[in-house]
């Protein structure tokens, strides 16, 4: 049995990731393939409780190094739960973020040590990487202005423009420093461009599987 290919979607808040996840899962399930689908932080409902955690606001400043923490338990138990018995079963995995959430957000955004995360990532995911991620990219403000529109913001979404802006740099950087496992599509653009890019890319993709 072939393992399955683990894709994941990334970008910072109002990109769009809900709609276009749902257009990937449905272009994989088009040529047979099982998909999959899932959230970080969450997942299974241990992770998902961590999230609500993560998420929510509160009157006690969160430590950085807790957070990464917490980031992290969720991360394992999901992939202990979800991520690694379906790539076993030959199934794909498409994640709504994973761990360039935390090098941009953590790293980029809260400013801690790449060196850190990098050490948790091997401590809970062995080797495991995703095979394909895209990046949705937008101007920060665009999406934060849609984000809104969605309602009451979390403890993320209520972050300044400056710590979005250096999440977006940092998911920028690490798509610059391996292009081959990236896509970064302008998720700026009408949703008709966007997925005509998206398709493109699960093209090529589809050719090399
Ligand atoms: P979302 O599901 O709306 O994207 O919310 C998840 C939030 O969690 C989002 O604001 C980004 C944040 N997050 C991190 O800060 N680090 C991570 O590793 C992950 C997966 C998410």
């Amino acid at each position: 049995m072939q393992r399955g290919k683990f894709l994941t979607v990334e970008g910072t808040e109002g990109v769009g990731k809900s709609t276009n996840l749902i257009y990937i899962r449905d272009w994989l399930n088009l040529r047979g393939i099982e998909v999959v689908v899932s959230r970080e932080p969450g997942g299974t409902p241990l992770a998902e409780e961590i999230r609500g955690l993560l998420l929510a606001k509160r009157n006690e400043s969160v430590d950085e190094t807790a957070e990464l923490l917490l980031i992290f338990a969720a991360r394992a138990q999901h992939l202990q739960q979800v991520i690694q018995p379906a790539l076993a079963r030959g199934a794909w995995v498409l994640c709504d973020r994973f761990t360039d959430a935390t090098y941009a957000y953590q790293g980029g955004g809260r400013g801690l040590n790449a060196v850190t995360i990098a050490q948790l990532e091997t401590l809970v995911q062995g080797d495991l990487r995703p095979d394909l991620t895209f990046i949705l990219d937008i101007d920060v403000e665009l999406g934060l202005n849609r984000a809104r529109e969605r309602g009451e913001l979390d403890r993320f979404e209520s972050e300044t423009i400056t710590f979005f802006e250096r999440v977006r740099s940092a998911y920028r950087a690490r798509a610059a420093a391996a292009p081959a496992q990236y896509a970064v599509i302008n998720a700026g653009q009408t949703l008709v461009k966007v997925q005509a890019d998206l398709d493109k890319v699960l093209g090529d993709f589809w050719s090399i599987v």
